[in-house]
């Protein structure tokens, strides 16, 4: 009862600030809000503060920046839903940064104390001031005893409790609206903000950051197209995260644009391709790909940073995923349409024809066309768009796919001016096609099937024997077929369902083989 109303008090808060930036119902949008709405929006505008900005995106994110790190947070996740958002909201949110002021070194003493049990001094040589500060954590640069340099992230004191409190009063907000505003239902507040809070709480354990980027070596090592920090996993907690100091110019410095020092064309080819080997080729991919997370060392190789957030996708969506842009690259619409019929993301009631012809729509245009004219993010802006005319329901971690893939297009073409998306991934693209679509995608097929006869066959034995048992008791009329079901007093009914388990997976098995062989 208590926090309810602690809550509530923090929801009036949160009004005000939203309210002082005309962020709460944007002048924009009065006519399309209901009418207890547009009265609201009316009163709040009397506190409105002057000089704001025109887009009502950038007054949301300024709000949400004086909001705190939650509020933030949730600005960035609401920035890559594309599919719900007015675009200005898009563009006006994706501008939000995270700049906020570092904690003390009294502050970052105290924590890795707390979590080491001795003070920084017994285990480093060198412990510097913050270098990097953001909503959630803090990065020191640092020697350990054998001169080894690191870099240790560490959480923000209290963030834990701070991040609570502010996404209570966001599902607070989330369940009134659904209450009050029976159209906002479509949108699915409450379960945005449920998805939201999962994804920031999981930042807040950089085990799982450590975890994360240790996965994402194994495609580093392989592709050898980017690499990733070593871990030190014997000084990392919750709160604090040890990796491999990399010397070099971070991808945001303005160093990394000034002529004749690098190789832009080249570092945007490796940001591109290393994002599309993850996902197609290892159907992991680091899923916050800024400038800020990237670093180029002497040798103008790429390294990535800030594993905070990971985005996996399941074999069938990364075949999904790399037909699609196979598809448009083949400029084979009725393929593309076929691929999302198939994973049954569009409704059988619309026709495969109508829904190819859409997408012909959105893909022809693109071609004998500059690169500098088309960026890709306009072509998934109105596959957005296609999407809703036709029901589509879209997949969270596509949605996170194909977010990172602009965001990452972006960087590309900030480094290169004439960066062609089309032309860079199309080796990758066609690489993971062939995999999926040659004789590897066949053993990958089969071995897939293999696992699942595998399973068949270990309850095989247990099943024959029961098949016997089974055909005894039927022989010495134990089982009584006429009632419509097989009845006996010696374990019938536990044979029955092992020979309807061992039936219904040969027939996935067979099933399987014929779609294979097919
Ligand atoms: N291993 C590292 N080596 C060198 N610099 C690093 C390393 N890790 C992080 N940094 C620097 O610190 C900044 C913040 O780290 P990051 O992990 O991105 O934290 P945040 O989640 O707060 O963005 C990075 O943008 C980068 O400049
Ligand atoms: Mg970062």
């Amino acid at each position: 009862m208590k926090r309810t109303f602690y809550t509530f008090v923090r929801m009036i808060r949160t009004g005000w600030v939203l309210a002082r930036h005309d962020a709460l119902v944007p002048s924009e949008y009065t006519k399309s809000v209901p009418a207890v709405a547009r009265v609201l929006g009316s009163l709040s505008r009397i506190f409105t503060l002057r000089n704001l900005s025109v887009n009502p995106g950038e007054r949301l994110a300024l709000a949400l920046e004086k909001l705190g790190p939650a509020y933030i947070k949730f600005g960035q996740i609401l920035s890559t839903r594309g599919d719900m958002l007015d675009p200005v909201f898009v563009e006006g949110l994706s501008r939000l940064k995270d700049k906020v002021p570092p904690f003390s070194m009294k502050a970052a003493e105290d924590i890795i104390l707390k979590e080491w049990g001795v003070k920084w001094q017994d285990k480093l040589s060198t412990f510097s001031q913050p270098i990097a500060a953001a909503s959630i954590a803090q990065v020191h640069k640092a020697t350990l005893q054998n001169g080894e340099v690191v870099a240790i992230k560490i959480l923000r004191p209290n963030i834990h409790k701070r991040m609570r409190n502010d996404m209570d009063v966001l599902h607070m907000v989330a369940a009134i609206a659904e209450n009050l505003i029976p159209s906002s239902k479509r949108l699915g507040p409450k379960k945005f903000v449920e998805t939201a809070d999962r994804a920031v709480m999981l930042e807040l354990d950089l085990r799982l950051e450590a975890a994360a980027a240790s996965e994402l070596s194994e495609p580093a090592k392989e592709t050898r197209l980017f690499n990733v920090p070593e871990i030190h996993w014997n000084y990392g907690s919750k709160n604090i995260l040890v990796t491999e100091w990399i010397e070099g110019t971070s991808v945001s410095d303005k160093k990394i644009l000034e002529k004749g020092k690098f190789n832009q064309k080249e570092i945007a080819k490796k940001v591109m391709q290393s994002f599309l080997a993850c996902s197609f080729d290892y159907g992991v991919f680091h899923a916050d790909m800024h400038e800020g997370n990237m670093i180029i060392d002497a040798k103008e190789q790429l390294w990535l940073v800030d594993f905070g957030i990971l985005g996996r996708l399941a074999p069938a969506e990364q075949r999904f995923h790399a037909e699609i842009l196979y598809g448009f690259l083949m400029r084979d619409y009725t393929r593309i349409a076929e691929v999302h019929f198939e994973a049954g993301y569009v409704p059988t009631h619309h026709s495969i024809e109508d829904f190819a012809s859409a997408l012909r729509s959105v893909g022809e245009p693109i071609f004998g066309q500059t690169a500098e004219n088309v960026a890709m993010t306009k072509v998934l802006l109105q596959l957005f768009e296609i999407t809703e005319i036709f029901d589509m329901q879209m997949q969270p971690q596509l949605i996170m796919l194909q977010k990172t893939m602009m965001q990452t297009e972006g960087v590309c073409r900030r480094l290169d001016p004439e960066f062609d998306m089309w032309e860079i991934s199309r080796p990758v693209v066609e690489k993971s096609m062939k995999r999926e679509l040659g004789p590897q995608g066949r053993i990958n097929d089969l071995l897939r099937g293999l696992s699942k006869a595998r399973r068949t066959l270990e309850i095989l034995p247990g099943a024959t024997e029961d098949i016997a048992a089974l055909a005894k008791a039927w022989s010495n009329g134990e089982i009584d077929l006429s009632k419509n079901k097989a009845s006996t007093n010696k374990r019938p009914s536990n044979a029955s369902w092992k020979i309807i388990a061992m039936l219904s997976s040969t027939v996935v098995v067979v099933m399987s083989g014929i779609w294979m062989v097919g």
